[in-house]
């Protein structure tokens, strides 16, 4: 007689289903369903005014869905959103840290707004500043920072109570090409050391082929195609690469679409950051 098979659930790290979001009559994301396993970086992708940010912000449980679900590590936003919050990191696209403190101050007051105590965050702190190269600056005021320095701290900020989940709102925009990937480089560490999932928004193509495992891209609220990159790439064509996977499923130009206050908050961002 056969054994019987024991299945061992491990919940998805982000599992959303007929997720919806409106603005008065107006549908920002309608109805998008995303499956993304435990363990890797996930890119959502699309053009500005897709609605990647009001799909983050549903998965963090700022915004309530207007209709549908999303389950992240097995809660469901709208049932249990302080387990969501306890679970989860997020980077918003505006800047997060406090340029009148220095890193070591912002990082505090992250330890203590997530309730840890004062014997794990004096350690956590310290190694959250060495892991991003930040222990030399680590009491200087973090407007004397470069956009570099402040992305990565706020990265820092984001990983001090260990989220299986981390979200990051166009990470890298503004920043130099360097800066850049020192980003990409700690992110992908990040990844292999404490075994996160994060889901990044962008619209940098060469930051998605670098990251990503796996790519969903928004278009007008909706999931235009989802996929690895590489199968998404074979989708379209031979020799294909993301960026023509983008015009193809976006219709457009990365720089095109969203209207004058998306393009205006995006720029506002990168201006703030370099
Ligand atoms: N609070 C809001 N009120 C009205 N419209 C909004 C609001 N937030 C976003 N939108 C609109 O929803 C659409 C998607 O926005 P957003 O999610 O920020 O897109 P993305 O992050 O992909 O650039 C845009 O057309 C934007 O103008
Ligand atoms: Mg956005």
């Amino acid at each position: 007689m056969n054994e019987p098979t024991v299945v061992t659930a491990v919940p998805r790290a982000i599992q959303t289903n007929n997720l919806t979001r409106r603005f008065g009559t107006f549908t920002a994301v309608d109805a998008i369903d995303l499956s993304v396993d435990s363990g890797g970086i996930f890119g959502l992708l699309g053009p500005n005014g897709a609605g990647k940010t009001t799909t983050i912000k549903m998965l963090t449980t700022i915004l309530k869905p207007t209709s549908g679900t999303a389950v992240i590590a097995g809660f469901d936003v709208a049932a249990t959103p302080a387990q969501v919050r306890r679970t989860i990191g997020y980077v918003p696209q505006m800047l997060s840290a406090d340029g009148a403190l220095t890193a070591e101050e912002n990082l505090v007051l992250s330890a203590r707004l997530y309730g840890m105590k004062k014997r794990d965050w004096k350690e956590r702190v310290s190694e959250a500043l060495g892991f991003m190269s930040l222990s030399d600056v680590a009491r200087k005021l973090v407007k004397t920072y470069s956009g570099g320095m402040i992305r990565r701290l706020e990265l820092a900020q984001a990983m001090l109570h260990r989220p299986s989940v981390l979200f990051l709102d166009e990470p890298t925009i503004g920043l130099d090409p360097v800066a850049r990937r020192m980003v990409w480089e700690r992110l992908l560490a990040m990844k292999e050391k404490y075994g996160m999932t994060i889901l990044i928004t962008t619209h940098d193509m060469e930051e998605a082929d670098r990251l990503c495992g796996g790519i969903a891209i928004m278009h007008h609220g909706r999931v235009a195609a989802t996929g690895t990159p590489e199968n998404l790439k074979a989708s379209v064509g031979p020799g294909a690469g993301l960026h023509d996977v983008f015009v193809h499923y976006s219709g457009g130009s990365i720089e095109e679409g969203g209207n004058y206050r998306d393009v205006r908050k995006t720029r506002r961002t990168a201006h703030r950051l370099s």
